[in-house]
């Protein structure tokens, strides 16, 4: 990918109006005393450099000569036989195709040069507040040479809109990791659905799940797996996966992986005895029926928005079926009576971040869907243990979430190796 993020680079030049843009690599975070949480790179770095080590700077330059510099660690093999081998100053030019590569160590004395000249500068502000500091004493070393003739950069803008727009449309390398990620994901959803057995321990399933993963070569988790069994289902992010999973019951699977700095993103429900109940399957039904017709809703030119007004249009509808709300449909929409049962959105963007970046509106009203943009749908139906309601719907919650390329003909769904037919399920588990 690495001619892929020097285009990227070229075309985010080409974005900005002239300029200067500064993009730190994510920070090392402690996890407790002198432990080190998971390394990750920051989704906006790695998407300009493919470059995976923290204490690492971009700066991208419309006007000199030298375009794109990157800062580094510096090789220490002190440090290295402790940490691992780094790339190093020396091969940093030809390795990330990049004009200049210099020592982390010398950004702030390096960076006034670099930001000279410029009247604007592209750079996040309020995130990192040690770079933060490092850019505005920059600046005003280089104010404190106005007299001379020095230029500094009047205005601080933020590049994420120009970067995100960017990442918000998937090119065919990045389609193709997250076909990776999803397909790692879809094995490790049917080996748990395989695996699920009552009495077993929601940990157990997740488990099952990231070592899938990792047979994938899939290195992490999207995010936290969610294992909810019986009413743990109806809380949102339960995280705990904690519980003995008992007969009879749902459990909600939601986990995806990541590959290559891709996410997949997948949700589904099933009966731990491998056989739903009658109310269960009933219930079932309608978020299926809700999330088959929201995927069908997927073209270009239509919104997220009108993907969620059918998706709530059929759960609503269902949930007057079941007995849980009392109709007319259009009052329990107007009223906003479904909320009781379905709280959340129907879809999020879907890419290097699991609820990806990009813009959900412009100029004020829902986006339109274009050719190459990927979403989730991901209608759900929770019934809270506490509910005035059937008492055979309590503490049940479903959900299904697919993850859906949006291709000039309609979605195409990128997660359908993993059964969501109620058959299909029940034949996967047995
Ligand atoms: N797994 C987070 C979500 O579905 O949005
Ligand atoms: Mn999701
Ligand atoms: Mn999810």
């Amino acid at each position: 990918m690495n001619e892929e993020h020097r285009l990227r680079r070229a075309s985010l030049l080409r974005a900005m109006n002239p300029g200067v843009l500064v993009v730190p690599a994510a920070p090392v975070t402690l996890r407790n005393n002198d432990v080190e949480h998971e390394y990750r790179q920051d989704s906006d770095f790695y998407y300009l450099t493919g470059f995976e080590e923290p204490d690492s700077v971009l700066v991208l330059s419309s006007s000199a000569a030298c375009q794109a510099v990157v800062f580094v660690r510096p090789r220490d093999p002190e440090r290295e036989a402790w940490d691992g081998v780094r790339l190093g100053v020396e091969r940093a030019g030809e390795v990330l195709g990049v004009d200049a590569a210099y020592p982390f160590g010398e950004l702030a004395e390096r960076l006034p040069a670099l930001l000279s000249d410029h009247d604007r500068l592209y750079y996040r502000l309020g995130v990192r507040r040690t770079m933060d500091d490092t850019l505005l004493c920059a600046i005003d070393g280089i104010r404190a040479r106005a007299r001379a003739g020095a230029r500094w950069p009047t205005q601080i803008i933020d590049p994420s809109v120009l970067v995100h727009e960017m990442r918000v449309i998937k090119s065919p390398g990045e389609l193709a990791a997250m076909g990776r990620a999803v397909d790692a994901t879809c094995r490790a959803h049917l080996a748990a659905m395989r695996a699920a057995r009552p009495g077993m321990w929601e940990y157990e399933l997740e488990a099952v799940l990231t070592a899938e993963f990792l047979r994938s070569g899939c290195r992490r988790s999207a995010y936290a797996p969610i294992v909810a069994s019986g009413s743990n289902a109806t809380v949102l992010h339960y995280h705990a996966n904690s519980r003995r999973m008992g007969q009879d019951e749902l459990v909600l699977m939601d986990a995806g992986c990541e590959c290559s700095y891709y996410a997949a993103d997948v949700t589904r429900t099933f009966p731990v005895g491998g056989r739903f109940t009658s109310a269960q399957r009933a219930a079932y039904d309608v978020v299926l029926a809700a999330q088959l017709a929201a995927i069908e809703a997927v073209r270009p030119g239509t919104t997220l928005e009108a993907i969620h007004d059918v998706a709530r249009k059929v759960l609503a509808e269902g949930m007057i079926t079941l007995g849980l709300l009392t109709g007319p449909v259009d009052r329990v929409l107007e009223d906003k009576s479904y909320m009781r049962y379905f709280r959340h959105r129907t879809s999020h963007w879907l890419g290097m971040d699991v609820h990806d970046v990009g813009a959900y509106q412009v100029g004020g009203l829902p986006r339109e869907l274009s050719e190459g943009m990927v979403l989730t749908v991901e209608p759900g139906l929770y019934v809270p243990e506490d509910s005035d309601v059937p008492e055979a719907l309590r503490g049940i919650g479903v959900r299904i979430e697919d993850d859906v390329l949006v291709k000039c003909e309609g979605g195409r769904v990128l997660t359908s190796g993993v059964p969501k037919s109620p058959d299909a399920i029940e034949a996967a588990c047995r």
